[in-house]
Order: structure tokens, then C-alpha cells, then sequence
């Protein structure tokens, strides 16, 4: 039966091959030379299906095109990426990786650890101090690099709609005690105070900004990336449980399953003042033709003025590919200074090469520059929990699933939470 289906197998095979080189020898001289003429496809796998990250995207499109590449476009909707790495890990299995693939953080690492991640070489991915430590560390294993890095969000932001402060005549919130005590004011006019979207990667993004704000850098690192038994049941946690609470009274019904992208479309047209969120929410003004300081603001949210929460966006290439073309259009394409700063300009980041000026970057990216500058020299940054940069999957998704959890349930107290949540990372350490 196996020899068989075999000898059908290679006769098929040999009809296709037969019939295509009768096609291919019939076909007029033009039609051979469109086709010879034709890009390889790249095709990649990422999570950007907002309207500024779709321009984003754009940018990396035409760059890969004038290196003599098509991009093939694999986006897997999802703010923070979830489905796009469970639809990844589907393809890997199935032996069909795509030919670049987004993947953020440890991940990196956890992947690479099983051999599935190609080593990459090229001069700029080598070359001393092009990027901040932290970056270098993210996509390095045993000295051999195996992503690429394109940009860096700041997360810990508060935007906000000038028009709704100015009309009402309210100071701008640099406080939490300033924007509780707006709320009302802002409800009578019909405005809601905080733009949000009850999904469960929103809520833990909210989350470790509050745990921020409450206890510090240094104190977050002890509790997301090392989970310190020492630190997980400190008050500091039941407090930023307290605040996430408060907060949610400054939300609207409409928040269940609302996306990010929705929210910030709420602050834009007025209908609410503000909305915690990471710098992509810029792409999203920014493709929307809003400018920063004129129809929006950005805050550092209240208590981490000098803190940069971050995410860095960066590639990988996968071993065995089954259409396998070379990386290296792909890899110049991202580290191109060109396409550095204009992916960064629609994308709401700033560039991952130190190399580059902030010439003719809005006030807001000015700002994430100059904080993730410090922050990095004087080792206080804070990799984002919620966007996979400090911690493992499993852990990810313990956080995620009890901070949620509390999030919807009104009688969970938040000493009850923190212990919990004390318990998974004890566990998952
Ligand atoms: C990614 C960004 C993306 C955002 C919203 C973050 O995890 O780093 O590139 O824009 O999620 O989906």
C-alpha cells in the first residue's frame, strides 16, 4: 500500500512537472521575463493591525522592496500579541514557520533554547554600541544573536484630550488625586474620565504601570523579574490593587471587550479625557492626522516621570524554513537609519540604534528618549510584564488571568488578590 501510494505520489509529481514545463516553454518571451523578474516573498508574522501600526508596517514594506524583496503581509490581530504566538506556535509544529516572525522579550531566548531560532550575522547587528546593553542582551545567546531589534515603546503614558481639560477648565491630572477629583466635572459634561478596554492584556498593562507608580523601579523588578518571595505579598501590591479599583470607577460600561485602539479613539474625539496605554496609541494619533501638544498630550502616568516601562519590538528568522530566502534584505531593512526613524514616527517609538538623532521626533518620543536614556545608564529600566519583556509565558498568563479576574469581580479584595498572585509566582519561579 505505502509503495503505491508512493509510485501515485511520483507519478503525480511527474505530471505536474510535465505540464508545467509545457506551460512554461508555451508562454510568450514577456511573460517568462515578469516572472523571472519577480521578488522573492518574505512572508512575516507580527500583531500590528492598528492604523498606526498598519503605516508602520508600511514603512518596512517598501523598505524590503528597494532591497529586492516582496513582503508578504501574516498579521494576526491581538493588542500585546497573545494570538499571534499561539497561532505561531501552530505553525512551527506544523513545520510551516513563516519567514519572520515578531516575537518580544524572553521569548526570544525560550525559543531559541529549543534550536529553533537561526543565528543571524550581519556587520550592524555585530557592531559595539549600536544598541543600549538591555537590547543587546535580548537578542544575544552565548554571543550569538538571533533577533533583530527595530524599536522601543514606553508604556507607563497618560493621554490625554487638551480641549476637554481647557474647556472645563480643570488643571491637567499629574496626580492621581488631581484626575479623581476632575471625574465628577467630567461625567456631569458627559465625558468619560478614563478610556479603557476590559481585556484581559489592557488590565495587566494598567496593572504593572500602577505597580510602578506605586512602588518603583526597583521594587517591580524584584517582583515581576525575580520574583522575590520577599517582596510578593508587600502592601505596596495591595495598594496598586486599591488603585487599579479607584481607577476602574473612572471607566465607562462600555469598556468590556473594547479594543486599545478604540479607547484612544475615544480621547481623540472628546468623548473621554484620558486613557493609560503604550506609545502605539501615538501611531494611532499620528495616522489619524492628530499632532502632540496640539490635539493631544502625553503624561508620564502620575508617579513615573523618571520611569521607562518598556517594550522593544524584534524579529526573528526560523531554522528549516520550507521556503528558505536570505534574511539579510530583511535585516538591513529594519536597522536602516531611514527606515529606523520613519517606522518610529508612525509607530509612536523611538529608534533602537543610539546612533540616531531625535530631530524632528514630537515632544512625547523626545521625552521616552531621554528618560530610557537615563533610566538605562543608571540601570533603573522596567521591562514590561505585560508585553512579554520580564517574564516567562506561563508566568504572563498567571498574571494576566488573576489580575482579571479581580478586575471583574468586585467582592475579590485586593489582599486576597496579592496573595494569589503571590502564590502563581512562588509557584512559576
Ligand atoms: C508591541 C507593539 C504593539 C502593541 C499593541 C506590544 O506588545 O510591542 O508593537 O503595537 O503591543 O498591540
Amino acid at each position: 500500500m505505502a509503495g503505491y501510494l508512493l509510485y501515485s505520489q511520483t507519478l503525480t509529481m511527474r505530471r505536474i512537472i510535465t505540464c508545467c514545463t509545457f506551460v512554461f516553454l508555451s508562454m510568450s518571451q514577456p511573460v517568462v521575463a515578469q516572472i523571472a523578474a519577480q521578488k522573492p516573498m518574505l512572508e512575516v508574522l507580527h500583531w500590528w493591525t492598528s492604523a498606526g501600526e498598519v503605516d508602520a508596517a508600511q514603512v518596512l514594506r517598501h523598505g524590503l522592496a528597494e532591497r529586492g524583496v516582496n513582503w508578504e503581509d501574516y498579521p494576526v490581530p491581538g493588542g500585546g500579541g497573545d494570538s499571534a504566538m499561539a497561532v505561531l506556535k501552530a505553525r512551527v509544529i506544523h513545520g510551516s514557520p513563516p519567514g519572520a516572525a515578531q516575537i518580544i522579550g524572553p521569548n526570544i531566548q525560550y525559543w531559541a533554547g529549543l534550536g529553533f531560532l537561526q543565528p543571524l550575522s550581519n556587520p550592524s547587528l555585530a557592531a559595539d554600541g549600536l544598541f543600549y546593553p538591555v537590547v543587546d542582551d535580548l537578542i544575544r545567546i552565548d554571543q550569538e544573536v538571533v533577533a533583530v531589534p527595530l524599536s522601543i515603546h514606553r508604556i507607563n503614558w497618560m493621554w490625554l484630550n487638551p480641549a476637554v481639560f481647557e474647556r472645563l477648565d480643570l488643571p491637567l491630572p499629574t496626580t492621581w488625586s488631581q484626575l479623581l477629583r476632575a471625574a465628577p466635572r467630567l461625567r456631569e459634561a458627559g465625558i468619560v474620565p478614563l478610556a479603557h478596554g476590559n481585556q484581559p492584556w489592557q488590565n495587566a498593562t494598567l496593572f504593572e504601570v500602577l505597580l510602578l507608580s506605586e512602588a518603583g523601579p526597583e521594587f517591580y523588578q524584584r517582583y515581576f523579574v525575580e520574583q522575590d518571595p520577599a517582596v510578593l505579598e508587600d502592601a505596596r501590591v495591595v495598594a496598586t490593587f486599591e488603585r487599579l479599583r479607584q481607577l476602574k470607577s473612572l471607566m465607562d460600561p462600555g469598556m468590556i471587550n473594547r479594543s486599545w485602539q478604540d479607547a484612544s479613539r475615544m480621547v481623540a474625539d472628546g468623548a473621554a479625557a484620558t486613557q493609560i496605554m503604550g506609545d502605539w496609541v501615538k501611531g494611532a494619533f499620528t495616522a489619524w492626522g492628530l499632532q502632540a501638544g496640539e490635539d493631544y498630550l502625553c503624561l508620564a502616568v502620575p508617579g513615573t516621570n523618571e520611569q521607562h516601562l518598556y517594550s522593544i519590538d524584534t524579529f526573528v528568522q526560523f531554522r528549516d524554513n520550507p521556503n528558505p530566502i536570505s534574511f539579510q534584505p530583511f535585516i538591513e531593512t529594519l536597522l536602516a537609519p531611514q527606515v529606523q526613524r520613519e517606522f518610529s514616527l508612525a509607530k509612536g517609538t523611538i529608534p533602537v540604534r543610539r546612533d540616531l538623532t531625535m530631530a524632528g521626533f514630537d515632544d512625547c518620543s523626545r521625552a521616552s528618549h531621554h528618560v530610557f536614556s537615563q533610566a538605562a545608564a543608571e540601570h533603573r529600566l522596567a521591562p514590561s510584564m505585560a508585553h512579554s519583556m520580564a517574564t516567562s509565558p506561563e508566568t504572563e498568563d498567571a498574571v494576566f488571568e488573576i489580575v482579571h479576574r479581580f478586575f471583574i469581580d468586585d467582592s475579590l479584595s485586593p489582599e486576597v488578590a496579592t496573595a494569589q498572585l503571590a502564590q502563581s509566582l512562588r509557584a512559576l519561579k
